[in-house]
């Protein structure tokens, strides 16, 4: 490949300038000695002399350089051809330096980036075996008892079966959950983008919920009366998934007849925002810049009696991420959380 060729002259200019005025005034000594010395002769040799040293040293220092220079970009664009400027090989020390400089910069940013995403990786790894263990060792201990003789106790045989089963379905959700978070994650799920009444929708998740909410006296109501159908435009399908998230949560995490409540408020002319304001044990500052992340859970451990993954809120946000909407958490700890979410309007 034949490259572009900048060039440095400062060293060949200088150095030869040196050497000139040493030989001129060496021969000028010499000349004083035997001859009267004459001026336009000196001036003649100093050019001549400081022409010819420029040229050789100018070549020389080009061809010396140049091998050296070029076996170094041929390394560097060996291990990253975009990151060297392609093309153009310098004899000049500093753009080297510089761009020498810029490669081991990229490369240092590029190796911490990758660390990150190693770690989340095996965070990752870990959290998903982790939640799946604990279902999984339960069916397992079931099934283990009832094969070791509990199966003959006929009561004991069918409490330990639903249990089981109970476990199974446990591990289903998560594995269903896991699937619907690396197809949002890949970019791999289509929307389904329909036009429906948001009111409708909220009514039917009410009404799926009621028994989940009456079991904890918690009430489920709109802040308002909505008697006009309020029409956007998304994936009926998946917003019910969020709304049905949202709803589950400000149950689980919610207080003995405490009270849930829903708003559709209009917000610039073609957005409307949908809350889901709740008077429950509320959300501590320092939780909510991680609580959309996948497993993340505000309490690790005492949480257990509500069994979550901690996936319900991370697949809300990539839901509404897909739609180019946002999604807003506000909350007080031991007053309750409202969480927010745009949605486009219909015309
Ligand atoms: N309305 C709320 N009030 C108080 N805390 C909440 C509320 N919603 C979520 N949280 C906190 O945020 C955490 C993450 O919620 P998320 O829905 O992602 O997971 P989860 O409910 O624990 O499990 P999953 O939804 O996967 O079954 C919860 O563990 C809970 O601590
Ligand atoms: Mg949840």
């Amino acid at each position: 490949m034949q490259q572009k060729f900048k060039k440095s002259y400062k060293f060949a200019i200088k150095t030869s300038l040196y050497i000139t005025i040493f030989t001129t005034l060496l021969t000028s000594v010499f000349l004083f000695g035997f001859y009267k010395v004459n001026l336009l002769y000196l001036i003649v040799f100093f050019l001549v002399t400081y022409l010819f040293s420029f040229m050789v040293i100018q070549y020389r220092v080009e061809r010396f350089i140049y091998k050296r220079v070029k076996k170094i970009y041929d390394d560097l664009t060996l291990l990253e051809s975009t990151s060297i400027t392609k093309g153009t090989i310098t004899t000049d020390m500093q753009t080297l330096t510089e761009e020498i400089d810029r490669f081991a910069r990229d490369k240092k940013i590029e190796i911490e980036s990758l660390k990150v995403r190693e770690q989340y990786r095996r965070e990752f790894l870990g959290n998903v075996s982790h939640e799946l263990k604990t279902p999984l060792f339960t069916v397992q201990g079931y099934i283990l008892t009832l094969l070791d003789g509990a199966m003959d106790d006929e009561n004991l045989r069918e409490k330990y079966l639903e249990r089981a089963s109970k476990g199974i379905e446990r591990l289903g959700y998560i594995v269903k959950d896991l699937d619907m978070i690396t197809k949002l994650e890949v970019g791999d799920l289509s929307l389904n983008i329909e036009v429906f009444d948001i009111v409708e929708l909220i009514k039917g998740v009410f009404e799926m919920f009621e028994m989940k909410a009456a079991k904890k006296k918690i009430t489920l109501t709109f802040d308002r009366d909505y008697p006009n159908p309020i029409f956007v435009k998304a994936d009926k399908e998946r917003i019910q998934q969020v709304l049905a998230n949202l709803i589950v949560n400000s149950i689980k995490y919610g207080q003995e007849k405490g009270t849930t409540e829903l708003s559709v408020e209009n917000l610039i002319k073609n957005k409307v925002i949908v809350r889901v304001t709740d008077n429950g044990e509320g959300i501590e500052k320092k939780h909510l810049s991680r609580l959309f992340e996948r497993f993340y859970r505000v309490d690790k451990s005492g949480s257990r009696k509500e069994g979550g993954s901690g996936l319900g809120l991370s697949i809300v946000k990539h839901i509404i991420e897909a739609h180019n909407e946002r999604i807003y958490v506000e909350s007080d700890f031991g007053v309750g959380s409202e969480f927010s979410f745009t949605l486009e309007k219909a015309k």
